[in-house]
């Protein structure tokens, strides 16, 4: 990207984690054009456009075997508050209207608009709309790097993933509709993988208690982790999908909810949620080229590849004192800083750590995601690196240099 001065700076988080295809991709503004062309614009209680019925096929498609049923919005808190909704209607058609709350884990980012913040569990942009709040329930994060069951690796019994049981024992099964969990925590922990196993474990006990899963994959969808969903590296069905970003790179707002046949043959009529926006044409138009794009450059399978890299890139960022974790998956990386690499003591929050490696970037020419509060909703620094999925490796081998510089240059300025 240049700036009006003419700065150029290396995208090295797709904006904040959505510009999959990268910048000016001409397929896609002709798709666009075209289809305002034909009609801009049609609401759905009236026509459907040959644009929405040709997207929805598509990400049928690129959805995991059996979830085929899709809803469309326009962006990521749309979709998992739909997904929420869409839950609580699944229950009511079952006949067992007590179930709405929803669990979701704390340090988890869902959205924003107040039914999506509820439950989000970043504590941090919760804080000012807590009697806002609708009062659902929160389980501990999977966050190996920090275990709130103070286990390690190889002592771990993954109590995070049993404390869903807990949970939903504790509310009572019939107040509980879905758990909602992001396969990778993207903005709130820094790209923090589920460990293995956790997942297997989150399915048998949603199936024990009738309660339906919904994989949060704003951020790990289409791609960005090295395979279609997030939730595929633990070959694991959700029940629902809610994806936005990717979805259409950026260029257009859009997102969707994917159901399970399971979830659908439940609905005897519609379901009763809509939005203005909701199944854009143009919206719709804009995401086939997305996704023909992303299949026609093998970008799913680049993620892989070039992830392999970057993460490699990004190890050797473990000189610096403050590198305490690099993780993720893909080509989408995070990087934990702390104030002392042996007790993992973060810095202080006045510090603002990873606003200064921010700016020290912005000056250099590279644009990350950063982060804080992810220790304990108050402390805690990392930053996202996840660029495009048209990065190269020459791309990424300026990237690590800059990385490295700016962060040298951010210590320089607090140790
Ligand atoms: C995992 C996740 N879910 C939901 C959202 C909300 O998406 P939006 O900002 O499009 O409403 C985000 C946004 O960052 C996200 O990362």
């Amino acid at each position: 990207m240049w700036d009006n001065d003419g700065k150029r700076y290396i995208d090295g988080s797709a904006g904040p984690i959505c510009v999959n295809i990268g910048y000016g991709v001409k397929e896609v503004l002709d798709a666009a054009f075209r289809q305002m062309e034909k009609i801009s614009y049609a609401h759905s209680s009236h026509f459907t456009t040959r644009s929405v019925y040709e997207f929805t096929e598509k990400l049928a498609k690129f959805a995991p075997p059996g979830l085929g049923r899709v809803f469309l919005c326009s962006g990521g808190s749309e979709a998992t508050e739909a997904a929420a909704k869409l839950s609580r209607q699944y229950h009511l058609e079952r006949g067992e209207g007590s179930r709405y709350k929803v669990v979701a884990r704390w340090q988890s980012y869902h959205g924003n608009t107040l039914g999506a913040l509820s439950m989000s569990g970043n504590i941090s942009r919760r804080r000012k709309y807590v009697p806002l709040l609708i009062d659902f329930p929160h389980i501990p994060p999977a966050y190996c790097y920090r275990c709130p069951f103070g286990k390690t690796r190889d002592a771990c019994d993954l109590d995070c993933a049993w404390a869903l049981d807990r949970e939903i024992k504790a509310t009572g099964p019939d107040y509980v509709s879905a758990f909602i969990a992001e396969p990778v925590v993207g903005a709130t922990l820094g790209t923090v993988p589920a460990p293995d196993g956790y997942f297997q474990i989150i399915r048998e006990v949603c199936d024990e208690h009738e309660v339906l899963f919904i994989a949060d994959e704003v951020m790990t969808g289409l791609g960005r982790t090295g395979k279609n969903w997030g939730i595929d590296h633990w070959n694991v069905k959700p029940d629902i999908i809610a994806t936005a970003k990717g979805l259409a790179s950026g260029y257009i707002p859009l997102g969707a909810c994917i159901a399970s046949e399971k979830v659908f043959e439940e609905f005897k009529g519609p379901f009763a949620h809509g939005h203005t926006y909701g199944s854009h044409p143009v919206a719709c138009a804009v995401g086939v080229a997305v996704l023909d794009y992303v299949e026609k450059h093998n970008l799913v399978r680049k993620s892989a590849e070039l992830g392999e890299y970057l993460h490699k890139g990004l190890r050797d960022l473990y000189d610096h004192p403050t590198v305490g974790d690099v993780r993720g998956m893909g080509v989408f990386a995070g990087i934990e800083f702390v104030k002392d690499k042996e007790s993992k003591e973060p810095f202080d929050a006045e510090v603002g750590f990873s606003r200064r490696v921010l700016e020290r970037c912005f000056e250099n020419g590279l644009l990350v995601y950063p982060g804080v509060a992810a220790v304990d909703g108050f402390r805690g620094d990392h930053i996202q690196v996840a660029p495009p999925l048209i990065i190269t490796m020459a791309q990424i081998d300026e990237i690590i240099p800059l990385l490295d510089k700016s962060i040298g240059e951010a210590e320089g300025e607090v140790l």
